[in-house]
């Protein structure tokens, strides 16, 4: 069992849970993050989202084409008794394919703003005029459908607009042993002003190291 299963959480929460090189990037070589952390990193990433009651990322993310619908590994899935979380997908442009497996077979959740016109077939949480109202969807998202625990896998972008509204509780971070260099660096978060977090767990396994913060936010 993955240590993360023994961390409680209660209430409405937000968990940032991202991979990242040694020397800080959130891509790999091929501007993806699957080649960073290996098994081990794996194993945590089906863990948080086993545990979670939705689970955000950015349309940049959902842009890459590489995610498909959640899918949990069977014993995963039988100790979560339930289905697994939906992804939610944050988009004000929504320049995203909607006939694309994530969104047919998938049944994700969007979350965008009021005046967008997403296509009829797609479930949409909607908030803020003109621009997506990062608190008030995470508002709706928790208190009027249920999703108390959300995940955010990132990417940095959207990651970067939760940290800025104070939105986030804990932030999980995977350290996998290897340098990336500044050819295919991305950064995990952007222009953001500083942030002292306390550090609340820290373990290895196959040389990845995981680190959990708490952000002490005041909640709501
Ligand atoms: N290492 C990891 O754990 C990890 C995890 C995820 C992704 N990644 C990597 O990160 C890269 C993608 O990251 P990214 O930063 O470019 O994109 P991203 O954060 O996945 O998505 C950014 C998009 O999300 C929407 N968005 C973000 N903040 C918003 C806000 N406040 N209001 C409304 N919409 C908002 C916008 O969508 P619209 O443009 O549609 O309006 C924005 O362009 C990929 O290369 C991927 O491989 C790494």
């Amino acid at each position: 069992m993955d240590p993360y299963e023994e961390y409680g959480v209660s209430g409405p929460w937000l968990r940032v849970g991202m991979v990242a090189s040694l020397d800080g990037s959130v891509t790999d070589e091929e501007r993806w993050s699957d080649r960073l952390g290996g098994r081990a990193d794996q194993r945590v990433f089906r863990t948080l989202r086993a545990l979670a009651d939705g689970i955000m990322v950015g349309a940049g993310t959902v842009r890459t084409g590489r995610l498909g619908p959640v899918r949990l590994p069977a014993e995963l899935a039988a100790r979560r008794g339930r289905p697994p979380a939906p992804l939610i997908v944050v988009s004000r442009s929504l320049d995203l394919d909607f006939s694309a497996p994530l969104f047919t077979e998938g049944r994700p959740i969007l979350v965008t703003s009021d005046d967008a016109r997403p296509p009829a077939h797609v479930r949409v949480v909607s908030a803020g005029e003109g621009d997506v109202d990062l608190p008030l969807a995470l508002h709706r998202l928790q208190g009027e459908h249920g999703f108390q625990h959300l995940l955010c896998e990132g990417g940095p972008a959207l990651a970067t607009s939760l940290l800025a509204d104070g939105l986030v509780d804990e932030l999980c971070v995977n350290i996998a042993p290897t340098l990336i260099g500044t050819r295919h660096h991305t950064r995990m978060v952007g222009d953001l002003a500083r942030r002292d977090l306390a550090l609340d767990a820290v373990y290895a396994d196959e040389d990845v190291l995981f680190l959990r913060y708490l952000t002490g936010r005041p909640r709501p």
